[in-house]
């Protein structure tokens, strides 16, 4: 099958109130991984690819890759940009085939995240490539009452409805990803801290009530850090801090019920892989051939992007809706 568009998935997805996990990809192993477990869940899938992956990886050998994967399944499988710094890399993903961009404008004054948000969104519309831009930022919990001391005082960091408006209208994008306490990483909050769900709900009803319909939200920073998970990193030998912690299953659910329909996760898959590794080298020290660790990393990662769209994202048997 080739390629899918991320707009006929979100569609479905808002529809039948699921949401498609976006995995990142930087590797082989880590790209099997995610790939088995949606073709074994029958789900639709969304690889993300950072500037950093594509340094890490080369684009080419990324996109033959995906290829590949592409080939060896049935599912729809869309191919994202994930935080695009420049509109020429947006345009060079576009160029390349990918079928979505995120164009990453959220540390500018609004008036210049809108301003290269729209230059991307009118030529990545002309080559029927889907944009996803970003509002707020992406600092994690903290106290966001602005200067007026409560609501949603626009000198807040978090994604103020209003502007939200605003920016989906004058750029036409497709997908707006919000900042509401989330951050990337495995240090995402403190103590009781978590998302500011009722600012999700409040942007979401924005859209709405502005005539957007059911807009498509993106939650990034979405990785759970699985104690489990820390903790066995640690017995073979990590040092991940006390403090690891990430968004907590419960809240994704009502994120996803919220309308957000991307959902980004990174941290975990690489929780996951290094779990793997660590137990193989920890266990077997002797152990030199990569087979031998990379494999148990892979399964590592299929057996979490399997709890994922089964039980998180409820995602899964949604391929081919
Ligand atoms: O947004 C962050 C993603 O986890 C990608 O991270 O830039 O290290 O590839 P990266
Ligand atoms: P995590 O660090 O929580 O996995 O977030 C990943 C992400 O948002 C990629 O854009
Ligand atoms: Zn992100």
């Amino acid at each position: 099958m080739p390629l899918t568009h991320t707009r006929d998935l979100f569609a479905k997805a808002l529809k039948g109130k699921y949401a498609i996990g976006a995995f990142n990809v930087n590797d082989m192993e880590l790209l099997q991984g995610i790939v088995e477990a949606c073709e074994e869940e029958k789900s639709p899938l969304i690889l993300q690819i950072s500037k950093g992956a594509r340094q890490y990886a080369n684009p080419v050998y990324l996109k033959k890759l995906i290829e590949a994967a592409i080939s060896v399944t049935t599912i729809p499988i869309a191919v994202h940009l994930d935080h695009g710094d420049s509109f020429e890399l947006c345009k060079q993903c576009i160029d390349e085939g990918f079928t979505s961009v995120m164009i990453d404008g959220s540390h500018l004054p609004l008036d210049k995240n809108i301003e290269v948000c729209k230059k991307v969104v009118e030529y990545a519309h002309k080559h029927n490539t889907v944009v996803e831009g970003e509002l707020g930022q992406l600092v994690g919990a903290q106290h966001d009452d602005g200067e007026e001391g409560g609501g949603f005082s626009k000198g807040g960091l978090y994604t103020h409805p209003d502007e939200a408006v605003e920016f989906v209208k004058q750029t036409g994008v497709d997908s707006l990803a919000v900042a509401i306490g989330n951050s990337h990483g495995a240090y995402k909050f403190k103590g009781t801290q978590h998302l500011n769900l009722d600012r999700l709900k409040a942007i979401k009803q924005a859209l709405m009530n502005a005539g957007l319909g059911d807009y498509p939200l993106v939650l990034h920073g979405a990785s759970s850090v699985p104690k489990d998970m820390v903790m066995e990193i640690n017995k073979y030998g990590g040092k991940l801090g006390e403090d690891a912690a990430g968004v907590p299953e419960a809240d994704i659910e009502i994120a996803r019920r919220t309308g957000c329909t991307k959902v980004n996760i990174d941290t975990d898959l690489r929780l996951a892989m290094t779990a793997g590794i660590r137990k193989v080298f920890a266990e077997t020290p002797k152990e030199f051939d990569p087979r031998k660790y990379l494999g148990p990393a892979r399964a590592r990662v299929k057996d979490l992007v399997r709890h994922k769209v089964k039980n998180v994202l409820c995602c899964a048997g949604h391929a081919f809706d």
